[in-house]
């Protein structure tokens, strides 16, 4: 039976705090490690938490201020840590076989994709964020090669926002009424233990359930099912992160209030936009995030306001409540302009390069080929901007490292919806192609581009590219 509806109230994840600061630097130490939480009332599940946790503790960076985070791993087995959306130098950017573990791993265990011999386990690894970058919701979890998928869903995952001057202008509300809401879904087994069918070892073909990838019947945010949270009749801040390995979302209050656009976007994956957008609802794939305002003083206190998902059936068509206090006083005004947003100029692009992203029955490909570590695709030179068209069978949320993008258009049309502003990752659905402009800075070395479906991407739909000089 699935746990009750609205019965644990929303948790909010902690910040972490700095072990020690010099004039130029935050130094935190993360390990990740088993634990057990209490995730559905009634049941204890072992967790694979960073810190012990799910989601991980939350860290939070000033733009232009360097972050350094030493990465330790007491699991079973190695991991790699990838900062979702960070501008970050490869050797700090969580490639794959960039392990970190206690060296006491039954590595037949790891023998998954070729290419992943070139492993190496270290007891730590320093990654070092110089957070040149605007203030945005950036998200750690595991990158390891071939084991993303089930690494994650055992709860490797956390929120990183980066804090900047521009948006500190805003006054967004912030403290109490600033959540950021981790979505993902998960399966549990009678026992409480999380539910992942594994791949059988070596088995040669794909099974069924990783096509669309791993879907669960609980919704949890921030590791609670459906959880409830108590709001003032006021603005809040809702950073929304689809963390699922696979589910997309259509995200909607229910009821919405008269006169509808109750989501307020101001921001996107890769920070604020340059004006709000009024929505009904909006659309994540995984890994895409959306930084949205609502007014719960448009709701009469007493009010249950149920954040849905019009995307999914019965409970997985159900992702949280909000229940509306009375009034509370609040003296934010939403500003017309946000932000200042350089636009990438396609015309002033130097190079058009398309990836198609094809899945097959065992081979899943980007251009014809398999992930294979060190062979690289593209060549992008710093500095220049280039379009890139991502085409696809299916759907696929297409993640590029390194730098955000712009959505140029969509299936020969302009951009949709959801496409606004900076993003790092985007929604292609089948037999569509996405055109975005790109361009490349500060790091030369080799990048992913990648699926993130992540039973996608651990059967080798993801591929690498190199910035030059
Ligand atoms: Cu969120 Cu390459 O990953
Ligand atoms: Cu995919």
């Amino acid at each position: 039976p699935l746990p009750a509806r609205h019965a644990v109230e929303l948790p909010v994840p902690a910040v972490l705090r700095p072990v020690r600061s010099d004039a130029g630097a935050d130094y935190y130490e993360i390990t990740a490690r088993r634990a057990t939480a209490r995730l559905l009332p009634g049941h204890d599940t072992e967790v694979w938490g960073y810190q012990g946790t799910f989601p991980g503790p939350t860290v939070e960076s000033r733009s232009g201020r360097r972050t350094v985070i030493t990465h330790r791993s007491e699991l079973p087995r190695p991991t790699a840590v990838h900062l979702h959306g960070g501008h970050t130098p490869q050797d700090s950017d969580g490639y794959p076989l960039d392990l970190v573990g206690t060296g006491q791993h039954d590595m037949a265990g790891m023998a998954g994709p070729p290419g992943t011999e070139g492993a190496t386990v270290l007891p730590q690894r320093e990654h070092t964020y110089p957070m040149a970058q605007r203030a945005a919701t950036l998200w750690y979890h595991d990158h390891t090669m071939g084991f993303t998928g089930p690494q994650v869903y055992r709860g490797l995952a956390g929120f990183h926002l980066v804090r900047d001057e521009e948006e500190a202008a805003l006054g967004l509300p912030q403290g109490p009424r600033e959540l950021p809401l981790m979505i993902a879904d998960r399966s549990f087994a009678a026992d409480g233990s999380f539910a992942y069918p594994e791949l059988p070892g070596g088995a040669p073909g794909v099974p069924d359930a990783y096509m669309n990838g791993v879907l669960g019947d609980v919704v949890l945010v921030n590791g609670a099912p459906w959880p409830l949270a108590r709001v003032d009749r006021a603005w809040y801040r809702l950073r929304l992160l689809n963390a699922s390995n696979a589910r997309r979302l259509r995200l909607a209050l229910d009821p919405q209030p008269s006169g509808g656009g109750a989501l307020v976007q101001i921001g996107s994956d890769g920070g604020l936009l340059e004006r709000p957008l009024r929505h009904d609802s909006v659309d994540l794939a995984p890994a895409e995030r959306c930084d949205v305002l609502v007014d719960f003083s448009r709701y009469p206190a007493g009010t249950r306001v149920r954040l849905r998902n019009r995307l999914g059936d019965g409970p997985a068509g159900e992702v949280m409540a909000f229940e509306v206090g009375s009034a509370a006083e609040d003296g934010f005004r939403l500003p017309g302009k946000l932000a200042t947003v350089e636009r990438l100029d396609p015309a002033k692009a130097v190079n058009t390069r398309t990836f198609v992203f094809h899945k097959g029955k065992q081979h899943w490909t980007v251009n014809g080929q398999e992930y294979r570590p060190g062979r690289s695709l593209a060549a992008p030179r710093l500095g220049q901007i280039e379009v890139w068209r991502f085409v696809t069978d299916f759907h696929h949320p297409v993640h590029l490292h390194l730098d955000p993008f712009q959505v140029l258009g969509r299936a020969g049309g302009g951009p949709g919806g959801n496409d606004a502003g900076w993003k790092d990752t985007v929604d292609v659905l089948p037999a569509q192609g996405v055109e975005v402009a790109v361009r490349f800075t500060d790091y030369a070395g080799r990048f992913l581009v990648h699926c993130h479906n992540l039973e996608h991407e651990d059967m080798a739909m993801m591929a690498e590219f190199t910035t030059t000089e």
